[in-house]
């Protein structure tokens, strides 16, 4: 591919011709792609709207770009290798023949059950082929899919189908993850009491869970399969797009208890994610690039299907988790397929650390060449463990730091090209225009400086709105600090000019990587029935980076306080999903809150975090007295 960075001395140049003259940069980097019609207009935007449109004008299709252009020439080169959850079952392959061959077929399903372009489909899948095979279909087709990670609640789909107003569900019966079986349908028919706008579920066989199957609304994928072939339709034109249509939306959480739907678009998201795949991993043809996480997630969006496939690669998805049957899964896949590029989440690096070099020692890793981070800051101990352990100290480490809004990676080293410092995402890419700013907006210039991340500039693979709410689009993002994209993170810029991502500066906790507002967290439990008021906060984890601490104030005192956890947790998975059960639930009488009853969660935090040398003056609080009751019970 002709825009691959080379050298640093190239990257310092190009990141210079890209912030000099973007429209042009970007403009060059575009013409890698298949266009059904050139734009009229490179970039137009403001951040007050805010308005963001990239090639405006353009027509084409993103399927075409991640399939049909690598039919002449890799039409027998296998587009994805998926491994199962289960070691003994086989794998399977899928060249870009055989992918394009299914992605027609079941866009043809989805023409043949009345979807048109524009229509908002959810898909609810384990990670077997046919989730991505569902994904390019819709993007086929012009639907505009909203992948729901399967850990999700039957509330949590609910509440994103109904913002979305989705027509249809595409789901299995069910999904192995580890020892367990996930019942994708049974979540599903729960979530659709509440859906009216849903009017047919497409359901895939993966488990043979027992499941309902509802007249009228619930389809057999294989039999719609067949359908479709025996009246002969077996390709399916591609929809032409306008650069600036829907391509998918992505829930993601914030600091209001709702999460937020959001956009990325056709063209700008298309040459963003494939222009950083390229460049950040250096994708060499014939690279088998193994990325471990979930297509429920945009790491999986990006970098498992639209930013490889658009550019011709061999993308591994794997079922399973990293611990089953044991901790050495991933080096064992390595070792199957001779993975070239491993791409996975700190929180992974951490867990198989902990569980020793045994699983690591007999294995042939020496196919690796780049390894990637992504989704939390990776502290020093993990990064070194990786380094000598799993790269030999042969592989270049990139820590990619971006966002579900940044639709691609925004700070990272090239592999082999920047070099790298343990925590350290380094540098932006070409096109990325940061900023440091203080409390007060002021920008914050030099080096060895920290404090809040923001950008000056678009760039193509931006957020466009927040489905259904362009206002909160706005507020999120965009008005905390004038003319500027705020990511709600705290950065340091070190003696280098090296950017080192601190967390979040917002009321969002990471845990194992993945977003979760505690206004959320707080909302569920304050559900179950003995709950008066909570305050959640993030705390120091082992494992999973942060983990959720919850002070809860109980109706009445509870005889057996051990039970009540149980039915809080449980109560949280219920409303949310797994992902967001407390680790930690302490019993509290008040919460300290200031006179105008707003909650001091930053003196929660500090004796969440076991540091209570320092929690401030506590003297403006409404009831000082709180402060010393939730210290000494501590858990
Ligand atoms: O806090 C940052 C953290 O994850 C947040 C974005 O989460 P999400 O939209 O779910 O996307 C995750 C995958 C891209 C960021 O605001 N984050 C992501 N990558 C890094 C990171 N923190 C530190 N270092 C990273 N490399």
């Amino acid at each position: 591919m002709n825009f691959q960075i080379k050298s640093f001395l190239e990257y310092q140049e190009t990141y210079q011709k890209s912030v000099t003259n973007p429209e042009a940069f970007w403009a060059e980097m575009a013409e890698n792609f298949v266009w059904r019609k050139k734009w009229d207009e490179v970039l137009n935007w403001n951040f007050k709207d805010p308005k963001i449109e990239w090639f405006s004008g353009a027509k084409l299709n993103i399927t075409e770009n991640c399939i049909d252009r690598h039919l002449a020439d890799k039409g027998d080169q296998p587009a994805i290798i998926w491994e199962a959850n289960d070691p003994q079952e086989h794998h399977r392959i899928l060249t870009y023949k055989q992918l394009h061959q299914k992605v027609n077929l079941f866009a043809n399903v989805l023409k043949n059950n009345g979807v048109k372009k524009g229509d908002r489909i959810c898909i609810y899948m384990p990670m077997v082929p046919e989730l991505a095979i569902a994904v390019l279909a819709c993007a086929r087709i012009g639907a505009i899919h909203s992948v729901v990670f399967g850990g999700f609640s039957a509330q949590s789909i609910a509440d994103r189908i109904k913002d979305a107003q989705c027509e249809m569900v595409i789901t299995a019966d069910g999904g192995f993850r580890g020892a367990k079986d996930i019942p994708l349908k049974n979540v599903i028919d729960d979530a659709l009491v509440q859906c009216p706008s849903v009017k047919t579920v497409i359901v895939l066989t993966r488990t043979r869970t027992p499941i309902s199957m509802i007249k009228g609304r619930d389809k057999w994928w294989e039999d719609e399969i067949k359908k479709v072939e025996t009246l002969g339709l077996i390709d399916c034109e591609p929809e032409i797009m306008d650069a600036e249509d829907k391509l998918f939306i992505l829930y993601t959480s914030g600091s209001t208890g709702k999460p937020k739907g959001v956009v990325h678009t056709c063209a700008g998201y298309m040459v963003y994610a494939a222009y950083t795949f390229q460049n950040v991993f250096q994708y060499q043809p014939k690279d088998i690039y193994f990325c471990t996480a979930d297509i429920g997630w945009i790491t999986g969006h990006s970098y498992i299907i639209y930013g490889p496939l658009a550019q011709g690669a061999t993308t591994l998805m794997f079922e399973g988790v990293p611990t089953y049957p044991d901790a050495g899964r991933f080096w064992d896949i390595v070792d199957k397929f001779k993975v070239n590029i491993l791409y996975t989440a700190p929180t992974a690096i951490r867990s198989l650390m902990q569980s020793g070099l045994d699983y690591v020692k007999d294995k042939d890793l020496s196919s690796l060449k780049v390894l990637g981070s992504v989704g939390e800051p990776i502290n020093e101990e993990a990064w070194n463990w990786y380094n000598e352990n799993i790269g030999k100290g042969n592989c270049p480490i990139v820590d990619t730091w971006w966002q579900t809004e940044t639709g691609g990676i925004m700070i990272s080293p090239i592999a082999g090209v920047t070099k790298t410092k343990p925590c350290y995402a380094t540098l932006p890419l070409p096109g990325i225009q940061i900023e440091l700013v203080d409390e007060k907006g002021q920008v914050i210039e030099g080096n060895d400086v920290s404090g809040n991340l923001c950008i000056k500039f678009p760039w193509p693979g931006m957020i466009r709105t927040t489905y259904g709410d362009h206002e909160r689009c706005l507020q999120t993002y965009f008005a905390t600090y004038e003319n500027k994209y705020f990511t709600g993170d705290g950065c340091l810029r070190d003696e280098d000019g090296y950017y080192r991502i601190t967390g979040r500066v917002d009321d969002v906790i990471n845990v194992s990587g993945h977003r979760i507002g505690t206004a959320e967290v707080e909302n569920a439990i304050n559900m179950f029935t003995d709950v008066v008021e909570s305050a959640v906060v993030g705390y120091p984890h082992e494992i999973k980076g942060q983990g959720i601490y919850a002070y809860v104030i109980l109706n009445d005192h509870t005889e057996d306080e051990e039970l009540t956890r149980k039915d809080i947790a449980m109560t949280v998975s219920r409303i949310i999903g797994a992902i967001a059960r407390p680790d930690k639930i302490q019993f509290v009488k008040g919460l300290p809150k200031t006179r105008s009853g707003k909650i001091m969660r930053r003196i929660l935090r500090k004796i969440a975090e076991g540091d209570v040398s320092n929690l401030g003056d506590t003297s403006t609080l409404l009831d000082p007295s709180v402060v010393e009751q939730i210290k000494n019970e501590k858990l």
